[in-house]
């Protein structure tokens, strides 16, 4: 058994986001709503540079690699090409009395590790018919201690229609996945490209599923962002070992060098045969040990041709790739790497959160790259003007570099306690001394220690400090 445990508990990241502006419940006003969450003007800060930093290492500094923005309401057979019309379904129970309805395979987990089992079947193997016997054998009940109903699969793909008159001829569906954009368009993309398989294209992008699981924070919304990529090659001379093993370590890289998350807190979990989709010859999950345990961020999958194949037939259109030397005419064969950006911006929130005990305070230890702020300006009084205007000018010299945050609120302690929350990883304090000497006091972030610097050598110092 691993002693590695989460950072922190569901709860104490809720309240910090809430606190902070990280993260707030969508539509408080009017009570909420399941499963939908808002990013305040600290989290999207955050958010936007996950996403950067995604597109800039997976698209922007690649060769290989395009970017792409298709539609989150395609042409709706896109969505019986992909099967997700039909199979991309939830297995869902019914609480007799409440009505209220639960994932059959989270009331699973959760009885499995209520009894401690040992060696619990792998649930996420579990077919329909699995899951009925095992609900009935061990007579599990609803989380309010009621009967359940049968197990029945819940489609999760939300639907709307086109124009004034809602029947099935205008259905269509807000997107369950990103990636089917990038197939549909395949055609267009090598039509107006110069590209030689192997290629790889990704976007960012909305997708929306009817999840009804609650109490999972940002991990699992209605509405998320997804960033997928679709990896095109030749399996007769490439070698598909080879490519899902650099996909592999991409993806380990960004976690752990870009986004900075502790490694032990990181694994690889495959699956097996019962799990994997029908069409992919290998899959497996990048997990992260959130505070309610080791669950999916990242995905990567080898999809073989299966998606640009159903496309063709439901088309109708040809999506073969023709090598330009060997005029070998194929459907390429694929694998796809795919994250929920709300997923790695949970992560992040987690595994920066840090208790100092030493010095009662609470800090994000956020990679600076990451932090809704780089630096924070305080004067050390808000009334007294001459220190306010120096002070002032500082803020709106640095503003053009860096993104800054203004505080004159309070007593300086309170300050940097709520700055630490933020993740700022240095406060700058203009003082009385600042007026005599033009120093000032730069305080860091992880290990509280203030030192003098001198205003003429604060940019240097600072282009050292956060490059
Ligand atoms: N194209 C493949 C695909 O969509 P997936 O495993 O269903 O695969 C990919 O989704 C990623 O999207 C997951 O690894 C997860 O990070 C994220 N994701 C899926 N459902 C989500 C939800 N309801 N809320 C937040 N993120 C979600």
């Amino acid at each position: 058994m691993s002693d590695i445990k989460p950072t922190t508990t569901l709860e104490e990241i809720t309240s910090l986001s809430k606190r902070r502006g990280f993260v707030y419940q969508t539509s408080e006003i009017y009570g909420g709503l399941a499963n939908s969450y808002e990013y305040g003007p600290a989290g999207v800060e955050v958010l936007r540079k996950i996403k950067n930093l995604w597109w800039d290492f997976f698209i922007s500094k690649r060769e290989d690699m395009l970017g792409l923005d298709s539609q989150i309401i395609l042409h709706p057979k896109t969505w019986e090409a992909s099967g997700h019309v039909n199979s991309f379904a939830d297995p869902m129970v019914e609480d007799k009395i409440t009505h209220k309805r639960y994932r059959a395979d989270h009331l699973i987990e959760e009885w499995l590790e209520k009894n401690k089992i040992a060696n619990p079947p792998v649930v996420e193997a579990m077919k329909l018919e699995d899951m009925a016997n095992f609900l009935k054998e061990n007579k599990v009940k609803s989380p309010d201690s009621n009967e359940i109903s049968e197990v029945k699969n819940f489609n999760l793909l939300f639907e709307t229609s086109i124009g004034v008159i809602a029947d099935e001829s205008n259905k269509v569906y807000l997107r369950g996945e990103t990636a089917q954009g990038i197939f549909s368009n395949f055609k267009q993309i090598l039509d107006s490209n110069r590209v030689k398989l192997p290629f790889g294209v990704g976007q960012i992008g909305k997708s929306f599923r009817n999840e009804i699981t609650t109490g999972q924070f940002v991990f699992r919304t209605l509405e998320f962002e997804q960033a997928e990529i679709e990896y095109f090659f030749d399996p007769e001379t490439s070698n598909w070992e080879a490519l899902f093993k650099d996909w592999q370590d991409k993806m380990w890289y960004f976690a752990t060098e870009i986004l900075g998350i502790d490694a032990s807190r990181l694994r690889w979990r495959r699956h097996d045969d019962a799990e994997r989709s029908f069409y992919s010859k290998d899959t497996y999950d990048l997990e992260y040990l959130y505070p309610f345990g080791w669950k999916e961020v990242w995905g990567i999958a080898y999809r073989t041709d299966y998606d640009l194949k159903q496309h063709m037939k439901f088309s109708a259109k040809s999506l073969e790739y023709t090598d330009p030397f060997t005029m070998k005419k194929f459907v390429p064969h694929v694998i796809e790497p795919a994250v929920g950006v709300n997923r790695l911006f949970l992560m992040v929130l987690c595994d920066a959160y840090q208790k100092d005990e030493t010095k009662n305070r609470l800090v994000l230890k956020l990679d600076q790259k990451l932090a809704p702020y780089q630096l924070a300006v305080f004067p050390l009084l808000k009334n007294k003007e001459e220190l306010v205007k120096k002070a002032r000018e500082i803020f709106e010299q640095l503003g053009k570099k860096y993104r800054v945050s203004w505080d004159e609120r309070g007593n300086i302690g309170k300050r940097y306690l709520s700055q630490d929350e933020l993740g700022t990883p240095y406060c700058l304090t203009i003082d009385f001394e600042t007026l005599e000497d033009d120093s000032i006091t730069v305080r860091q972030r992880d290990n509280a220690s203030q030192e003098r610097i001198k205003l003429k050598d604060l940019e240097k110092y600072l282009t050292d400090m956060l490059a």
